[in-house]
């Protein structure tokens, strides 16, 4: 028996050291230590012995016992510590690791030229007006007062959806449903895409954005549209900017005129930019017509009001100094992203 107790002890020493997981250690320990195990089975079988026997042979059971239970306590141990560094190792997170950088998207410099022009306007206590895309014709042109035989209504021109229903040439019907919904006053810019059968070139889009203002209330003359835009001219191209109105026809509006602002590159000398005339034209503008007026049931001799449109591309180009309209459609990144 003693020798078995000694066999038992050595088997467990060379298992034990060579157990690699907690679950082999585990295994171990039942099968040394268990309630079936081989230590619980020899001292079962001790009582065919006499007491003295039994006494010094349950000693010798305890210490191999004592003995494999600190083998056992020192494997667990040593095994959960090495799990313990497996997982830290594992999990290590290396702070000086340098970021990912995710690619930021810049906005459309056409959506920056629509925000400043909002603003200044917005600035001057204007509201944003919004309108379809798809328009009728009595709205794009009928209710603007424009002649049934108006080159513009023209299907080479324009592009129809149908007889009645087209895309918006213009943003000008903006005005309309404007007036048709809201009573003086009126304090309204819209700033949205519009439609014309151009074939594309440096200076022409089939689509391109336009800005539409609109003043109504009492007592309103020229001398505040050329103020309002004389001011939104100096905000835009900066405080030197001097503007010039000259004499034009628009169907709805009377009298009508475009608005020209000194050359924010020579300061009015004549370069590349100007075309030599120190003069850039900026947009067109006029007296609102009485017919117009008319639509939103106002009463003509009471109320007055201003309008004026301007092309954002026009204005985009100018500004950034783009020589090719087709640049802001074709989204290439490289040309976009100088606009952040
Ligand atoms: N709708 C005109 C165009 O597309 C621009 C315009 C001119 C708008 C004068 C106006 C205005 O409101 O008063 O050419």
């Amino acid at each position: 028996m003693q020798k078995r107790l000694a066999e038992i002890l050595q088997e467990a020493k060379q298992e034990l050291g060579s157990a690699e997981t907690l679950a082999r250690a585990e295994e171990l320990r039942v099968r040394f230590l268990g309630k079936k195990g081989e230590l619980t089975e020899i001292l079962r079988s001790m009582g065919g012995l006499s007491p003295e026997e039994r006494k010094s042979m349950g000693q010798a059971a305890n210490s191999v016992r004592g003995e494999i239970e600190r083998m056992l306590e020192e494997r667990f141990t040593s095994l959960k510590e090495a799990a313990k560094n497996l997982r830290f190792k594992e999990e290590r997170i290396d702070v000086t690791e340098p970021g990912k950088v995710k690619a930021l998207g810049s906005k459309h410099p056409l959506t920056v030229t629509i925000e400043e022009i909002s603003r200044i306007f917005q600035s001057m206590g204007y509201q944003i007006a919004e309108g379809p895309e798809i328009e009728t014709v009595f709205n794009n042109f009928d209710a603007l007062n424009a002649a049934p035989n108006h080159p513009a209504r023209d299907m080479t021109d324009t592009f129809y959806i149908t007889e009645d229903v087209l895309l918006r040439t213009q943003t000008s019907p903006v005005q309309v449903r404007t007036l048709q919904a809201q009573k003086p006053s009126i304090k309204v810019i819209s700033p949205g895409r519009c439609f014309r059968c151009d074939t594309p070139d440096a200076t022409h889009s089939p689509m391109f954005h336009q800005i539409e203002g609109l003043l109504v209330d009492e007592g309103i003359t020229m001398a505040d549209l050329k103020g309002t835009l004389d001011c939104f001219a100096k905000e835009i191209f900066g405080s030197q900017t001097r503007t010039k109105f000259r004499p034009h026809h628009f169907p709805f509006t009377e009298p009508s005129a475009e608005m020209d602002v000194s050359c924010f590159k020579c300061g009015g000398k004549g370069c590349r930019v100007c075309k030599g005339s120190g003069w850039i034209e900026i947009l067109g503008c006029g007296m609102v017509h009485p017919n117009v007026l008319a639509i939103g049931g106002l009463d003509t001799e009471k109320y007055t009001g201003f309008a004026f449109g301007m092309g954002v591309e026009r204005i985009a180009m100018l500004k950034y100094g783009v020589d090719d309209i087709r640049l802001f459609f074709e989204n290439d990144v490289r040309f976009i992203e100088q606009f952040r």
